[in-house]
This record gives structure tokens, sequence and C-alpha cells, in this order.
């Protein structure tokens, strides 16, 4: 269903089989079935997306006859972003592609360096998740100016950025989606997160790097969701964890000295920071769904034994395997030739909602 929605978007030009942007290596790749992965249900299809999203596979599996991959990730020091650059690998080596991964330790400085250094060994395409979503103009100029098919993934720029370069596309999800489904597990608990019955939600909220709209739109729309049901809110509390396991465990820590038994939802942007806080709950004699609730995003593996195991009220999946797959297809699709309207430059995966009665389907 991703890819379909993202390569019926696709302009894909009639010059697409030709594979003078692709001059790299000529192996075989190891399996050419991107389909395979993606279930055929796009019930609003319709027969031009079709005929384009033909044209696009075309043009992928020309494309993918192997090449030179250069992929940026902006720290392998992140949990969510290791099984998403692992995803990629198993992907892009299974086609048969020759790829190279940096790690841009969190340095936009040294992240440009890399991104240049690609540009001088001619790499066919890049693949790169910005260290700042602030530096997206200057990265979209570099690699413009060296005419090379870009995926931005995980971080995203405004369209207006994007539209600088019909041969850019952004593979990632819309965080409001994620945020709202953090609200709407709350919602679904037995007394809708308002554990004391005073008639409003306390929580705590642990926020990624709030450079990163993903940190901005969890915040935002997890709240917006309890408010739009009616419910009232109060935030005790609002700290940067910077998607950071130990950061995550300090903060809880430190508010569940402060506000003890007043807090009642503790919201985490991502998985890594709600384990760090669960470690925190259970250091302080709590026990999630009884006296505290806990929900974070990502569905990292040890999230979902959290869920399965009572110990996390949820999570949402932020589907790496999926963004990976349509990252790949999008990369094959700009090195087929295709190009990308402004506007219509970003490609969004789906998140899903983890709780204990779904998430053996995830494990
Ligand atoms: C993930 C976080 C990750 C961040 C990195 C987010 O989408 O949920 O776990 O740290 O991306 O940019």
């Amino acid at each position: 269903m991703r890819s379909k929605r993202f390569i019926a978007m696709a302009m894909v030009s009639m010059m697409a089989l030709s594979m003078t942007a692709c001059g790299g290596k000529t192996e075989e790749p190891a399996t050419t079935e991107p389909a395979a992965e993606t279930p055929a249900e796009t019930p609003d299809a319709e027969p031009a997306a079709d005929a384009a999203e033909d044209t696009a596979d075309a043009a992928a599996d020309a494309a993918g006859a192997g090449g030179n991959i250069g992929v940026c990730i902006y720290k392998f020091d992140d949990a969510f972003m290791t099984t998403y650059r692992n995803a990629l690998q198993e992907i892009l080596e299974g086609k048969g592609y020759t790829v190279t991964f940096m790690d841009g330790k969190n340095d936009q400085a040294e992240q440009n360096n890399q991104i240049n250094n690609f540009i001088a060994q001619e790499v066919d395409a890049l693949i790169i998740n910005p260290v700042m979503t602030s530096a997206a103009d200057q990265i979209i100029t570099t690699v413009k100016d060296a005419g090379i098919p870009t995926v931005l993934i995980n971080r995203e720029p405004t369209a207006e950025q994007m539209a600088a370069y019909d041969k850019l596309v952004y593979v990632g999800c819309d965080a409001r989606q994620s945020g709202t489904m953090q609200g709407e597990l709350i919602l679904d608990t037995e007394n809708k997160g308002d554990i004391n019955g005073d008639g409003k939600i306390s929580y705590i909220m642990i926020q990624g790097d709030p450079e990163n709209v993903d940190a901005q739109y969890r915040t935002e729309f997890s709240v917006k969701a309890l408010t739009d049901a009616g419910m009232e809110v109060e935030e005790l509390d609002l700290q940067r964890g910077d998607w950071d396991r130990n950061k995550g465990q300090e903060i809880a820590q430190n508010d569940l000295a402060k506000f003890g038994d007043e807090i009642e939802v503790v919201f985490c942007n991502n998985d890594d920071m709600a384990i760090g806080a669960l470690q925190a709950i259970q250091a302080a004699g709590r026990k999630v769904n009884e006296d505290i609730y806990l929900v974070g995003v990502d569905a990292l593996d040890a999230a979902l034994n959290e869920v399965a195991n009572g110990n996390m009220t949820g999570t949402v999946l932020n589907d790496a395997q999926g963004q990976a797959q349509g990252a790949v297809d999008a990369m094959e699709a700009l090195l087929g030739g295709a190009t990308y309207a402004s506007g219509e430059q970003s490609i969004y995966v789906d998140y899903v909602k983890v709780t204990p009665e779904n998430v053996a389907d995830f494990q």
C-alpha cells in the first residue's frame, strides 16, 4: 500500500529507463521484488496511478541492477535509527547495491563533510537522515548542485524547502498521527487516564529533540487528542529527553520524586525514553496500568515486550521496515528518471497503535 501511494505521486518521465544515472556496478540483485513486501490493497487506486506505478516499477527494476549508494544517518547511537538502518542495509544489499553508511554523530558539520565526500565519490544516489532539520536548505542545495537523486528520511523539511529540487523526496511518517494515537491509548484505558478521579489527566511529557518535528507534533497531538475528547488536562512537567533512554530515566525519576502520585500519565515521544521512564517508575514502586500509565512511540522490541508484560500501556508502531522500503522504492524511481512535483515530495507511511490486545502481531 505504501509504495503504491508514493509511486502514484511520482511523475515518471519516459526517459526513466535510461540507466545513465546509475553508472555503478553490474552485479545481479539478489532480489528485485519489492512489491512482494507491500500488500496489494489499494481500493482507492486509480487507473492513472496504476499506470504511473507500472512505469515506475519498470524503472525501479532497471535501476535495481546495482549502484553505489551513500547513506547518512544522523547518529548511529539511536535505537530507532539502528532498526531503520539495518532494514535499509538488508533491502539495499539484497537488491545488489553497494551501500556505505556514515554516522553523523549528531553533528551537522560532520554530516555535511560526509555528504560532500559521497558526492566526490560520485555515488549514484543518497539517502540522508539530516542531523538538523534546519540544515535542510543547505543539504538540498548541495545535492541539487551535484545532481544526485536524494531521499531524505526521518526528519522532514518543509514542502517549500523540498520544492527547490525535483529529484528529492522525503519518506517518513506524519508525526501528528502518532501523537493522536498516544492520546487515544490513554483514552482507551478504563478511567481515560484520570486514575484518581479528580476530573483531570495530570501528565508529564518527555520530549524528543524539540528541533525535530516528530517531537513537536507528538507533544502537541497526544494532548490534543485528550482535550478534543473533552478531557481536562494538567501538564506537570515537559522536558526534552532528546530521544535518549538515560535522559528519559532521569526526567521520570526527578518528576516522580517531585510530583509523586499526582502523575497519572507519562507521555514519551519515543520508546527508548519510555523504557528509561519505566525503570524510574519501577524504582519508585509504581505499577503501570494500575497507578500510572506509560506510552511511547516506535514499537522497539524492548517496548513490545513491556506492552505484552503490562509494563507499558501501549506504543505506536513507527514502521522502520515500511519506511526503509519506501525510501528504497523512491530512490529507485529517482534513479529511473522520475521527478517529483512541488507539494508531492513527501511520502508517508502509516503509524499503527500497539496495545496488549494486538502486540503479538508485532513481535
Ligand atoms: C523516532 C525516535 C528517533 C527519532 C530520530 C523518531 O521518529 O521515533 O525514536 O530517535 O526519530 O530522529
